[in-house]
C-alpha cells in the first residue's frame, strides 16, 4: 500500500524554497509517477479561463485542451470533487489519450479559494485506485493547495494580455479574510504596484502607509468603524494587512492618483493569490489630530487626504462572483 504521509512529506522537501507553480508542478508529476505503481500518465490540467489545459505531466503526450464538464478531467473540474473511474471506457464521454490507459482518478485542486486545475493519474489496470488512494490523495492535493498558494503562477499558457485581462475580470472584493499574515515580499509587490500607477502630471503625488502590526491594524479598524454608519465588528474583515494611500491635497489630480494606486494594488493582490478590497473612512481618519500627528512624526509633512485602504490578505472561502455588468454605460463614436 502506498505510504501517502511519506509522499506528502517528500513533496514538502522537494517544494522547500522553491516559488515557481510549474516547477512544483512537474516535480509532483514525476513523484507521484515514480511512487505509486502501475501507472502510465499522471500530471496536470490547468484551468485557463474555461477550459482545462495541459500542464506538466510524466507519460505519453496528451490532450491539450479540455473543456469543462468534458472527460472525466473536465467533469471532475467542473462538480469540484474527486472521480475515480474503474473502467474509463465505461465512462460516458471519456477523452483517451493513451490507449492503454483502463482506470483513472481526478481531483480538483484549489488555491486562493479556486479551482486551479486538476491532478490526473492514469493506470492500464482496471480498478487500480482503491479507496486508499482517494483518501491519500485528497491529503496529498491538500498539501499541494498549500504549498501552491504560496507560490507564484508562471502563467506559461497565458499570454501576458490574458494574465491581466483575466485578473481585471476575476477580481472581486473579499469580505472574509483569514487572519495569517501574507508573505513580506507579496505585500512589497503590491505596494510596488501601486506605486507604478499613473498620476497626473506624473508627480507621483500619493504616499502609502502599510500596516501589519495588529495592535495599530485593530486600533485603526476601531477609528475607521466610529466614522461609519453602519454598525461593524471589524470594517476590515479581518484582513491583517492595510494599506492606507493618501493624497498631496497640492495636487489636482490627488484623489484621482491615489484610487488608481488602489486599483492597481488590488489587481496585484489578485495576481499573487490574496484577496483584496478597498475600505473608505481614510479621509475622516487623517482629519483626526491623532492620525495628523502619526505622519508628522513620520514626517509626512504637508496636507494629505486619506483617500481609502488596500485591506489585503488570504481569502477565507470562497471568493464572490462578479454581479453582472449593468449595460448600455458604454456609448461608440466610431
Ligand atoms: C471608493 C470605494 C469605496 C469603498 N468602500 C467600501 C467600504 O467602506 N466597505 C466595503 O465593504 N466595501 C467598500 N468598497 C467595495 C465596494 O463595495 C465593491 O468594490 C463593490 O461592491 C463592487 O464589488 P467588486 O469589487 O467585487 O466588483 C469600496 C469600493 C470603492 C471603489
Amino acid at each position: 500500500m502506498t505510504d501517502y504521509g511519506f509522499l506528502c512529506r517528500q513533496l514538502c522537501s522537494l517544494s522547500e524554497n522553491v516559488t515557481e507553480q510549474i516547477t512544483i508542478l512537474s516535480n509532483t508529476a514525476a513523484l507521484l509517477s515514480d511512487a505509486l505503481p502501475d501507472l502510465n500518465w499522471a500530471g496536470f490540467y490547468i484551468l485557463c479561463g474555461n477550459e482545462l489545459t495541459l500542464g506538466p505531466f510524466v507519460g505519453k503526450p496528451a490532450c491539450v485542451k479540455i473543456t469543462l464538464g468534458k472527460g472525466v478531467c473536465g467533469t471532475a473540474a467542473e462538480r469540484n470533487e474527486t472521480i475515480v473511474v474503474p473502467d474509463v471506457h465505461a465512462f460516458p464521454g471519456h477523452i483517451a489519450c493513451d490507449s492503454a490507459s483502463n482506470s483513472e482518478i481526478v481531483l480538483p485542486i484549489h488555491v486562493g479559494g479556486k479551482l486551479f486545475g486538476v491532478l490526473d493519474i492514469d493506470s492500464p489496470l482496471y480498478d487500480r485506485f482503491t479507496s486508499h488512494d482517494k483518501e491519500g490523495l485528497e491529503s496529498f492535493v491538500g498539501n499541494m493547495e498549500k504549498i501552491l498558494s504560496l507560490t507564484h503562477a508562471s502563467h506559461g499558457t497565458h499570454t501576458s494580455s490574458d494574465i491581466v485581462l483575466d485578473a481585471i475580470r476575476e477580481r472581486r472584493s473579499i469580505r472574509r479574510f483569514k487572519s495569517d499574515m501574507p508573505r513580506r515580499e507579496d505585500i512589497e509587490k503590491i505596494i510596488e504596484a501601486g506605486l507604478y500607477a499613473a498620476s497626473g502630471k506624473g508627480l507621483q503625488a500619493t504616499v502609502t502607509i502599510a500596516v501589519t502590526n495588529k495592535e495599530f491594524r485593530d486600533m485603526l479598524a476601531a477609528d475607521n468603524a466610529s466614522f461609519w454608519s453602519v454598525e461593524t465588528p471589524d470594517p476590515f474583515f479581518c484582513a491583517p494587512v492595510i494599506l492606507i494611500v493618501l493624497g498631496n491635497k497640492k495636487r489636482p489630480t490627488y484623489l484621482y492618483d491615489g484610487s488608481l494606486v488602489i486599483g492597481n494594488m488590488m489587481l496585484a493582490a489578485h495576481a499573487l493569490g490574496l484577496g483584496s478590497i478597498w475600505i473608505h473612512r481614510a479621509k475622516q481618519e487623517f482629519e483626526t489630530p491623532k492620525y495628523k500627528r502619526f505622519l508628522e512624526e513620520r514626517g509626512i509633512l504637508g496636507e494629505w487626504e486619506g483617500v481609502g485602504h488596500c485591506c489585503v490578505g488570504y481569502i477565507d472561502g470562497e471568493p464572490p462572483t462578479a454581479a453582472n455588468r449593468r449595460k448600455n454605460r458604454v456609448f461608440w463614436v466610431d
